[in-house]
C-alpha cells in the first residue's frame, strides 16, 4: 500500500530493501509498503524450515503493548517458562541506567561482590545490543530509542587522544551517567577509546549502532526515528569513516588490535572477521534506512559498490573448507601478476597443525583474518554468526558453518556455549601475540574462553538456517549452569567448564543474551530484527584466479 504523506524521494521501506536488489537500489524512487503488513509477511517468509506448523502459528508480529513487569513470553505460552527467565528479567531491569529519569541503557555488570569495578559500571554500546533486543522483543522500545538518541548525541562530541583528534563519526565504546545527589543533576562521561585499555577506538560501536537502529525500526515500524536528519547524519558520519578512499587494495576494513569485543591485544589486528561481518551488516542495514536525497544517494552508491567487492572478497578469500585447505596446502608461493592463484602469498608452512585435524569433510567457516602472507586460521564465533545473519555467507556457506558447529561441538561449544575463538594460543605464541597478557592465558577470556552472550547470535543463526535443535541443545547447557553460577561474563577451560578467572558475575549481556535466545526460539518471527536476506546480485559464480579483473 502506498503511503501518501511521504515525499517519494525519502521513501525506502525496510521490508522492501531487506531483499534489496543492488541495481534497483540505485534508481530510486521506490514505493513504501504499508509497514505492519509487510512485517508480518516478511517474518513468515524469513522463517526457516526447522519449525513445525504449530511453532509457526505461535509466531506473531510485535504489538505496541508494554509489559513493564511481566515478560511477554510468560503470557504467550501455555507451558511453564523456565524459572531462569523470571530471574533474568529481574536482573536485566536491575541493570537499567537512567538519565534525567529516562532509561538510556544497561550497565555491563551489576557485580557488587567484585572489588574492582573498572568500567563495568558503564553502558557499553556492544553490550547493550542484546539488552535492546530483549526489550524490543518484549514490546518495550523506549529504552532503545533513548539509547540510540543519547549515543548519537555523544557522537557529536569532540574526541581526542592526547593531541590527536578522532574522526567525527566515531561512536563511544561506553558511557557513564554521573548522578549528583546534591545538585540533583545527571551528567554523562563517555569513552571513545581515549581512556580504554590500549587506547583503541571501538570500530564495532558504530556498526552495532546502525544495526540496532534498523532492529528498532523493523520491530516497531516507527520510521520517524531513522528518518530524522540527525539519524541520517549519524549513519553517514559512521560510514564516512569506512568508505573514504585511501591506500587500501582490499575492500575489507583495516583495524588495530582490540577494536571490538576482543578489546585487548589478541593478534586480531589487520582484517578481523568480526569487524568485516559487522561492517557488511551495517552497510546493508544503512542501505535500508538511508534516504534517497542528495546526500543519501552519494552514500548509497558507495555502499552498493563496497558490498559487491566486500562479499566477493570475503566469500572467496576468508572461506575455508576441506577443499580450500587442501588447495592452500598445495599452494605455490612467490607468484606474480594477475594469474597468481596464491594472491596473498600465504606460505603453506604457516598452516597450523590443528586445522588439518579440525576440518571436517563437510563444513567450513570464515577464518579469523587474511592479509599479505598472513592467514589466521582461528575460528571466531561472533564473525561467523554475523556472517550468517547478514547473509554475507551464501546459503551454502551458512549451512557449512552449521555443519562445522555440529561436527566440532565439543571444541566449539563444549559444556558452555560458546567459545569466542578456537583454538587458544599458548606458550611462546601467547607471549608474542598477547604481549604476555595474564588475563588472556590459554582457554581463558578472549583466548579460547566461552562467552554465554554469544548464545543469542548462535540461536539466531540456528533459526535462520533452519536448525533450531542446535540452539535448543546450547540453551539446555546454559540452563544447567548460568543461573547457578550467577550469570558469569565468561567461562574458562577447554570445555568451558570453569567460571572464568576474572569473570564478573551478573554480567548483563550474559543475562540478556539468554533472554533473547529464549524469545527467538519461542517466537521465530523475532529473527527479522537482526537478520538480512541474501541479495542474488551479490552471488557471482567465482573463478578463484580471476578476482582482480572481475
Ligand atoms: C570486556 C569485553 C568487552 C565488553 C566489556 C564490557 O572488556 O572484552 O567486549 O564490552 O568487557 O562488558
Amino acid at each position: 500500500m502506498e503511503c501518501p504523506k511521504e515525499p517519494l524521494e525519502s521513501q525506502c521501506s525496510l521490508s522492501e530493501i531487506d531483499d534489496f536488489d543492488l541495481t534497483r537500489a540505485l534508481d530510486k524512487p521506490r514505493l513504501k509498503i504499508e509497514r505492519k503488513r509487510s512485517f508480518d509477511e516478511r517474518s513468515m517468509s524469513e522463517l526457516s524450515t526447522g519449525y513445525s506448523r504449530h511453532e509457526l502459528d505461535m509466531a506473531h508480529s510485535p504489538g505496541s503493548r508494554s509489559f513493564v513487569d511481566t515478560p511477554l513470553s510468560y503470557v504467550r505460552n501455555s507451558f511453564e517458562p523456565h524459572p531462569m527467565v523470571a530471574e533474568a528479567w529481574e536482573a536485566l531491569r536491575r541493570s537499567m541506567v537512567f538519565f534525567r529519569g529516562q532509561p538510556v541503557g544497561t550497565i555491563a555488570a551489576y557485580d557488587h561482590a567484585s572489588e574492582e569495578v573498572l568500567n563495568y559500571d558503564q553502558v557499553f554500546v556492544r553490550d547493550f545490543v542484546p539488552s535492546a533486543l530483549a526489550f524490543l522483543m518484549n514490546g518495550e522500545p523506549d529504552i532503545v530509542k533513548n539509547f540510540l538518541l543519547k549515543t548519537l548525541q555523544l557522537q557529536g562530541w569532540e574526541k581526542r587522544v592526547d593531541r590527536f583528534k578522532l574522526g567525527e563519526g566515531v561512536m563511544p565504546a561506553s558511557f557513564k551517567v554521573l548522578h549528583d545527589p546534591v545538585r540533583k543533576t545527571d551528567t554523562i562521561a563517555a569513552d571513545f577509546g581515549e581512556t580504554a585499555i590500549g587506547r583503541v577506538a571501538p570500530v564495532d560501536s558504530g556498526f552495532w549502532w546502525i544495526i540496532l537502529l534498523r532492529a528498532y525500526t523493523k520491530s516497531t515500524g516507527d520510521l520517524t526515528l531513522s528518518e530524522t536528519p540527525e539519524c541520517q547524519r549519524g549513519i553517514r558520519l559512521i560510514l564516512s569513516l569506512c568508505l573514504s578512499e585511501g591506500f587500501d587494495t582490499f575492500p575489507t576494513l583495516l583495524c588495530a588490535d582490540g577494536c571490538s569485543m576482543v578489546d585487548r591485544r589478541m593478534g586480531v589486528y589487520g582484517y578481523p572477521i568480526e569487524i568485516q561481518a559487522l561492517f557488511f551488516m551495517a552497510l546493508k542495514s544503512a542501505l535500508s534506512m538511508l534516504k534517497h536525497d542528495e546526500e543519501g544517494r552519494e552514500f548509497i552508491e558507495k555502499i552498493v559498490k563496497r558490498l559487491h567487492a566486500l562479499s566477493f572478497h570475503m566469500r572467496n578469500y576468508f572461506w575455508l573448507d576441506f577443499q580450500q585447505l587442501n588447495d592452500i596446502y598445495r599452494y605455490k608461493t612467490e607468484e606474480y601478476s594477475h594469474t597468481a592463484v596464491n594472491k596473498f602469498n600465504v606460505m603453506p608452512d604457516s598452516i597450523p597443525d590443528w586445522v588439518f585435524d579440525f576440518m571436517p569433510l563437510r563444513g567450513g567457516y570464515f577464518v579469523g583474518n587474511v592479509s599479505p602472507a598472513r592467514m589466521d586460521f582461528r575460528w571466531f564465533s561472533l564473525g561467523n554468526c554475523v556472517a550468517i545473519l547478514s547473509s554475507l555467507a551464501t546459503p551454502d556457506q551458512s549451512m557449512a558453518i552449521m555443519d562445522l558447529l555440529e561436527h566440532r561441538w565439543e571444541e566449539l561449544v563444549g559444556e558452555m556455549p560458546l567459545k569466542i575463538c578456537y583454538p587458544c594460543i599458548e606458550s611462546h605464541e601467547w607471549r608474542i601475540v598477547t604481549g604476555c597478557d595474564p588475563k588472556n592465558t590459554r582457554w581463558s577470556y578472549h583466548n579460547g574462553g566461552s562467552w554465554p552472550v554469544l548464545l543469542w547470535m548462535l540461536t539466531a543463526a540456528c533459526i535462520k538456517t533452519g536448525r533450531p535443535q542446535i540452539a535448543r541443545r546450547a540453551i539446555d547447557l546454559i540452563e544447567s549452569r548460568l543461573h547457578r553460577d550467577c550469570w558469569p561474563e565468561y567461562y574458562d577451560g577447554k570445555l568451558g567448564r570453569y567460571v572464568g578467572k576474572q569473570a564478573r558475575k551478573y554480567q548483563t549481556w550474559s543475562i540478556a543474551g539468554y533472554l533473547v535466545a529464549k524469545m527467538m526460539l519461542e517466537d521465530p518471527s523475532h529473527i527479522g530484527m537482526i537478520s538480512l536476506e541474501e541479495d542474488k546480485q551479490m552471488n557471482p559464480v567465482i573463478k578463484r584466479s580471476a578476482s582482480w579483473t572481475c
